[in-house]
């Protein structure tokens, strides 16, 4: 465990944007393939759609995506879940109407060394918080809602419920200002100790790469619904 995250920090970096990442043409394909994509799941009461990425709906855009991410990041391969044949699935779609809470993206399959994670904006108007503080114990939601802790038969893919956070990063009080602005979907105390790293403000166009160690969550800042695909990329 230690010498995987040693391996891991290696690999650290800033969070980056790259701005004018995909032109117009190329960010009406991906909603083309958003539409046409199956749903996998439809939650009306949190109201969020999601739909997995899945291979042979547009070769077209994997390449692209995959040449330019490696353009980025060098050398990576694609740490995804698998569909019902076994094949990798690129990422996740997500449409959603209110914000996701505070968790980690950092994999399902201890033996992986997890990399980076991209974030590409379809819609305009939203924002992703991303935190200085790291975690490396596998994708966990971050809660203290005992009724979400509670949750401990998950389906394939998905974050277990933690608390853990709360004793790892100090007891220094949560920026107030920033949770008005940004964060007012969160119990404040369930920020205790974190401190923002960056802030992205969504841009159609433009693509986000980051350590799949960061806490991070979405700001409360959504106008209607926002959509964005997620991808994740392991060493
Ligand atoms: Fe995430």
């Amino acid at each position: 465990m230690e010498e995987k995250r040693e391996k891991m920090k290696k690999f650290e970096s800033p969070p980056k944007v790259l701005k004018n990442f995909f032109n117009k043409e190329e960010i009406n394909d991906f909603l083309d393939l958003y539409k046409k994509l199956p749903t996998t799941v439809h939650n009306k009461k949190q109201n969020v759609i999601k739909k997995r990425w899945l291979q042979g709906y547009s070769e077209k855009l994997e390449k692209l995506f995959s040449d330019r991410l490696k353009s980025e990041i060098g050398e990576f391969k694609m740490d995804n879940l698998q569909d019902d044949n076994g094949k990798d699935i690129y990422g996740l779609i997500q449409e959603s109407y209110s914000p996701i809470g505070l968790h980690v993206d950092a994999g399902f399959n201890p033996e992986n060394l997890v990399y980076k994670q991209t974030l590409i904006p379809l819609t305009p108007v939203g924002s992703t918080v991303i935190f200085k503080n790291r975690f490396y114990g596998g994708s966990t939601s971050f809660t203290l809602d005992k009724e979400e802790l509670k949750k401990k038969n998950l389906s394939y893919g998905q974050n277990k419920r933690s608390s853990e956070h709360i004793n790892l990063y100090g007891e220094k009080p949560f920026d107030k200002k920033i949770h008005e602005k940004y964060l007012t979907h969160e119990n404040i105390e369930n920020l205790k100790g974190l401190e923002v790293e960056f802030i992205y403000e969504w841009e159609v166009g433009s693509m986000l790469i980051f350590d799949r160690s960061h806490l991070h969550c979405s700001s409360s800042v959504i106008e209607g619904k926002k959509i964005g695909i997620a991808t994740f990329t392991k060493k």
